[in-house]
């Protein structure tokens, strides 16, 4: 049986760093609320001009480097996103450009906070079902442009960076034994961007009611989130006869340290298996599961042979897990 396995990671955050300090002066809201609320103490900025495609550019060569992969041997590009560079065409496409992976079909996935994990998951359906045997899966986003930077709720949370997996198909054990995909769309308006589709075009109008950035209800956000990780990763586990010991680590989307810690305290787990890095990077959406994956790929944090889990949860709503071994 073909598995997916992941044989190179990458990461790319911009330059710029905007402190909790930095916030301060730009609206109401204290570091100390911030990280007593978050966990977050900073976060890094696209520069002017730089998009999604550009964050995914370098991250992406980060990944195939330490694959020991030419892009030009990749079938298939897969970028979650929601914030591309631009409505049409997809931000994997542009991408796919960008690297010469003349060969290989490109598309996005949206599936906000979860869509790496999505992504993965149509990686590893294709490589198993033997259509594609290079994958590249690219989390890329560049929230600083769809924050609304007068509103504190949200503004304080969000930030820019890429992370990528190349994915190859194997004969042997390793590799990513599960996904789980769920999605309730009717708590849609939890989380959303209300102009700039179909159902409400860019008009002077709403441009001056700020209607093209991000919007939450954070703490019903937060809510269903405590509830609905921990019986996810728990199905899987149950799955898999696994037992929370038998976890490596857990690497979490990246939103809010009480809602991981209150996972892994569910769940049994130990902080010091845990993934946690969002002080640095904040909620990067698509992007934080692959920034700490390979994160903790290049510390050591992984190594051959460990079970590891990845579980998000974000707007739509979606959530998702993955069960891998590495
Ligand atoms: N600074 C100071 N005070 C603030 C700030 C701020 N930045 N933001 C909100 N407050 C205030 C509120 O006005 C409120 O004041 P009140 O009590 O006087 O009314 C108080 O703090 C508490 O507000 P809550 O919203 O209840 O705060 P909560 O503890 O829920 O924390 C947060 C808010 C951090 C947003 C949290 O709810 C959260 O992390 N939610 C989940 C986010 C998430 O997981 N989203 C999904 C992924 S994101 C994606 O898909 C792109």
């Amino acid at each position: 049986m073909l598995k997916a396995r992941i044989t190179g990671t990458g990461l790319y955050v911009p330059k710029k760093v905007l402190t909790n300090f930095d916030i301060e002066k730009m609206v109401d809201t204290s570091d100390e609320w911030i990280r007593e609320r978050t966990g977050i103490r900073e976060r890094r900025i696209a520069e002017e001009g730089e998009a999604a495609s550009d964050l995914a550019l370098m991250a992406a060569h980060e990944a195939l480097k330490s694959a020991g992969l030419k892009a030009r041997k990749l079938d298939l590009i897969i970028v979650a996103t929601v914030s591309g560079d631009m409505p049409l065409p997809s931000t994997a496409c542009i991408l796919q450009h960008k690297l010469g992976a003349k060969k290989a079909a490109a598309f996005d996935v949206n599936a906000a906070c979860s869509g790496f994990i999505y992504a993965l998951s149509a990686a590893d359906a294709f490589i198993r079902a033997g259509t594609h045997e290079r994958v590249l899966v690219v989390g890329a986003e560049v929230l600083s442009r769809i924050t609304d930077w007068t509103d504190r709720s949200t503004c304080v949370l969000l930030g820019d960076g890429a992370g990528a997996a190349v994915l190859e198909a194997d004969k042997g054990d390793r590799g990513i034994l599960s996904v789980k995909l769920n999605a309730d769309g009717s708590m849609w308006d939890l989380l959303h961007i209300p102009a700039g589709g179909s159902r409400m075009p860019a008009t002077e109008e709403t441009v001056k009611k700020r209607l093209h950035y991000m919007k939450m209800r954070g703490n019903e956000t937060f809510k269903v989130a405590v509830r609905t990780l921990e019986k996810l990763v728990l199905s899987t586990l149950k799955e898999h006869r696994l037992e929370p010991e038998d976890i490596a680590l857990l690497i979490p989307h990246q939103a809010n340290h009480r809602i991981i810690s209150a996972t892994a305290k569910r769940l049994g787990l130990g902080l010091d298996r845990v993934m946690i890095n969002l002080d640095r990077y904040g909620n990067t959406s698509a992007a934080s599961i692959p920034i700490a994956l390979d994160e903790a790929v290049r510390s050591g944090r992984v190594r051959k042979g460990d079970y590891i889990i990845l579980e998000a949860f974000g707007g739509g709503l979606t959530w998702a897990s993955a069960l891998i071994k590495w």
